[in-house]
């Protein structure tokens, strides 16, 4: 028995990084799934890879910031499975660094609508089901850069506060439904989004120094989100709601130090 054995859920951003390996693992563990990405070839790939493992999956290409697409992917997964018990809604973007006075408000719109309001409407649209079945579990990827500054640039870091905000708020307003909500706040970790910055780093032949600001002194990879994403969206978390768990190596235990040996 794996531990989502039975278990019905959905995983957004399932084209690349932290989704892919989530959505490998949860369906490892017995989960049946939908996945969602805008990138279309890529979500198949990842639906393909479950598949040769024995897995169940529909890949749908859908925009997590489109309230008809995200109402039609929850729908399939009612329809399909006859519930949607897990919505990991982890698809996001970073929006680079761009200096203040240079920033305008689409290139906010365009942040918030991925990174604040995707996971919202997920969760606008599956809640109601899982309030039926008395029973579900949400989580949403935030990041440490929505705890404080330096992570990200301005709107990304802003809207990583507002998920860590939204899953506050939600797991109070299903006060009494059963239904779980949390997020994750990665720190560094390797994937599509961070790939320029690994790239430049190896570049520079300096990549023996990224991650080296937290206490395990090194960058993490897809999986380890992944296993913090399968305990939330497993029974073993029953009594984790309402939270935003740091999964960063350390790197937000501290302030910052200048004496590391
Ligand atoms: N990589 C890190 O260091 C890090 C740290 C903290 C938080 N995060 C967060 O983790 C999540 C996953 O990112 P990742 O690092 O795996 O990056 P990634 O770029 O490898 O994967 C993100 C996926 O989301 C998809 N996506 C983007 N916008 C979408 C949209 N509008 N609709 C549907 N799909 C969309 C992309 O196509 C991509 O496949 C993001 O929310 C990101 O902000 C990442």
């Amino acid at each position: 028995m794996g531990r989502l054995s039975g278990k019905r859920a959905i995983v957004t951003g399932a084209g690349s990084g932290i989704g892919r390996a989530s959505a490998l693992l949860f369906a490892r563990e017995g989960a049946k799934l939908v996945i969602v990405d805008r990138v279309e070839d890529a979500v198949d790939e990842t639906a393909a890879a479950i598949r040769a493992e024995g897995g169940t999956v529909f890949s749908v290409a859908a925009d997590v910031s489109d309230e008809a697409a995200v109402n039609g992917f929850v729908d399939h997964c009612v329809s399909e499975f006859g519930g949607v018990d897990v919505v990991y809604a982890n698809a996001g973007i970073s929006g680079g660094m761009v200096p203040l006075q240079e920033q305008t408000v689409p290139y906010w719109q365009e942040i918030l609508a991925v990174n604040l309001i995707g996971p919202f409407l997920a969760i606008k649209a599956a809640s109601p089901h899982m309030i039926k079945q008395g029973k579900g579990s949400i989580i949403c990827t935030a990041s440490v850069a929505g705890l404080r500054a330096n992570a990200g640039g301005t709107p990304y870091s802003a809207s990583k506060a507002g998920v860590i905000s939204l899953v506050q708020t939600v797991a109070n307003e299903l006060y009494g439904t059963g239904v779980r909500v949390n997020a994750i706040c990665p720190g560094l970790i390797e994937t599509g989004m961070t790939k320029p910055i690994f790239d430049g780093a190896r570049a520079r032949g300096t990549d023996d120094k990224i991650g080296q600001l937290n206490p395990l002194k090194r960058y993490g990879l897809p999986p380890e989100i992944a296993q913090a994403a399968l305990f939330l969206a497993s029974d073993d978390a029953s009594y984790v709601n309402g939270q935003a768990i740091p999964v960063d190596g350390g790197l937000s235990s501290t302030h910052p130090f200048a004496g590391r040996r």
